[in-house]
């Protein structure tokens, strides 16, 4: 047995796993591959931000785990999942173009099971809908019910029961699920769930629940687990990783924990994210810059300029406090590539507002910024609020922000020219074979020519040109 597939079998004997349903699932499913040839199949598609991603491995490593095999695509599949994400308009909406397009593929297989979780399941109005209005749909569940998922299947295909099984806020963690890796040197790992702030756009609180952290033995072991497999770099994961352990009686903070992920053999890149404004502290600035593996890299999200909006935002901090933040980190860790979330278009912003979001992307120099027009979700409090802002006028101040944050970036990229970087490769470019793309520390995605085999490694490049999102070099 590999060690991968037995670090899979010891978490996939977490208690919840372990039932009588389950392993009549088990056997059943071990019969149709002795009778049909092959294992049933699934295909879990994902919508949103990295905690639905590492959501769906966890999908996977449950579904693996009773005996189901994973398809490439969802024309043959026995299940498919839909991971949703609800955090603007248009996640929501190619959720249900997609849905649209899977009732066609249910009639012609009528024996398809067709399962819906993630955030827009936690939404009960969403919920109704999915359920009033797309009957096909036989399993749904929300972002406190993964571990739930073999019974689910177990009410539709031996009880012949559509299933849906939501907690609203869930104060337990569930740890030790099985969990199918989509990269064998990378993970994320989760050390926060559910968030507290209610910025007042966002509607991640209401479907997330309350913020929880994981005890940091709970993190250091798995981390150890990843190490043992052959990671190299891990994503720690929180809506704010800057609050981790606010709750535990005793003191141990989100710097404390790099300090401990640190000595783990094996890990090169500690990387986290997010990082609210409010609570970063000169102890984490510190652990940034002392901790050899944690990556020079700190994404901060901004939101906007003005400190009205910020104000109405609920974000909690200045621009004024903000650009203190980028000065000392800037001070600290020289070479620290900061990047950014930008709103354009909050209710209420002015032209003035607007500008001072411009004048803080040119004093912060991101080296790189997501950025997104306004979207109204319903149940938050910026949803009721007056003067939401024309369409035009939004998507006329997204297009001049981007006018002002794009040549920044390729600055930053091409301070790198002639220098030498460490890279982890990820992936062979999708358009020609014989080029490899990989990340430094501070996140610049670098393409180079190299084989194969390379894929996984951490490898020197020197950079000999650049553009706005990438640059080019070579392998030395
Ligand atoms: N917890 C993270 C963000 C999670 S959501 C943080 O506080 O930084 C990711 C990003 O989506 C946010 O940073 C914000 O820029 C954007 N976002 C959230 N709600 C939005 C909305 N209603 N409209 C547009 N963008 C939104
Ligand atoms: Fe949303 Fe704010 Fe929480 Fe981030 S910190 S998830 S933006 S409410
Ligand atoms: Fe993430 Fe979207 Fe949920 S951004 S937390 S998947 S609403």
């Amino acid at each position: 047995m590999s060690k991968r597939d037995q670090i899979i079998n010891t978490l996939s004997a977490d208690t919840k796993l372990i039932s009588e349903k389950i392993n009549e699932l088990r056997n059943n499913n071990e019969q149709y591959f002795v009778l049909n040839g092959r294992k049933k199949t699934y295909h879990v598609l994902t919508y949103g931000c990295q905690m639905n991603e590492h959501d769906s491995e966890k999908i996977a490593g449950i579904l693996n785990s009773i005996g189901y095999e994973e398809s490439d695509n969802d024309k043959n599949s026995d299940l498919i999942i839909f991971n949703t994400c609800l955090v603007r308009e248009n996640a929501e909406l190619k959720f249900f173009g997609k849905l649209g397009a899977v009732k066609e593929l249910k009639k012609n297989r009528p024996d398809m099971l067709i399962a819906v979780c993630g955030c827009m399941m936690q939404n009960d109005e969403i919920r109704q809908k999915v359920l009033n209005k797309y009957r096909f749909v036989d399993i749904i569940f929300g972002t406190n019910t993964i571990q739930e998922l073999p019974e689910l299947i177990y009410n539709v295909e031996i009880n012949k029961n559509k299933s849906v099984e939501i907690i609203d806020n869930s104060e337990l963690i569930y740890e030790n699920m099985p969990k199918q890796r989509k990269f064998n040197y990378k993970a994320l790992v989760n050390i926060t769930y559910g968030c507290n702030n209610f910025c007042t756009y966002c509607i991640v609180p209401y479907v997330r629940g309350r913020e929880k952290s994981r005890e940091p033995q709970e993190i250091i072991n798995e981390v150890k687990l990843l190490a043992e497999d052959g990671c190299k770099e891990i994503t720690l994961l929180g809506q704010n990783v800057n609050s981790y352990g606010t709750t535990f009686e005793e003191k141990f903070t989100f710097s404390d924990l790099l300090y401990e992920l640190n000595k783990i053999d094996g890990i090169e890149r500690i990387r986290f994210m997010t990082s609210h404004p409010k609570d970063l502290s000169d102890d984490l600035i510190t652990a940034i810059k002392e901790l050899k593996k944690v990556c020079n890299h700190v994404h901060l999200p901004v939101q906007a300029g003005s400190n009205n909006v910020l104000k109405s935002m609920n974000r909690k901090y200045t621009k004024e406090h903000y650009l203190t933040l980028v000065e000392k980190l800037r001070k600290e860790i020289p070479d620290v590539a900061i990047t950014t979330d930008i709103i354009v278009g909050f209710p209420g912003e002015t032209e003035e507002d607007f500008l001072e979001t411009i004048d803080l992307v040119e004093k912060s120099e991101y080296d790189s910024a997501f950025t997104f027009l306004y979207s109204v979700r319903e149940g938050t409090i910026a949803a009721k609020m007056e003067n939401q802002i024309p369409e035009d006028v939004k998507h006329d101040r997204f297009d001049r922000l981007l006018n002002v944050l794009y040549p920044i970036g390729l600055k930053k990229n091409e301070t790198c020219i002639g220098k030498t970087y460490s890279v982890l490769v990820e992936s062979v470019s999708k358009n020609a074979n014989e080029y490899l793309t990989g990340r430094t520390e501070h996140f610049r995605l670098v393409h180079f020519k190299g084989d194969e085999s390379l894929l996984g490694k951490i490898v020197n490049v020197k950079i000999n040109s650049a553009k706005t999102f990438h640059m080019e070099g070579e392998l030395v």
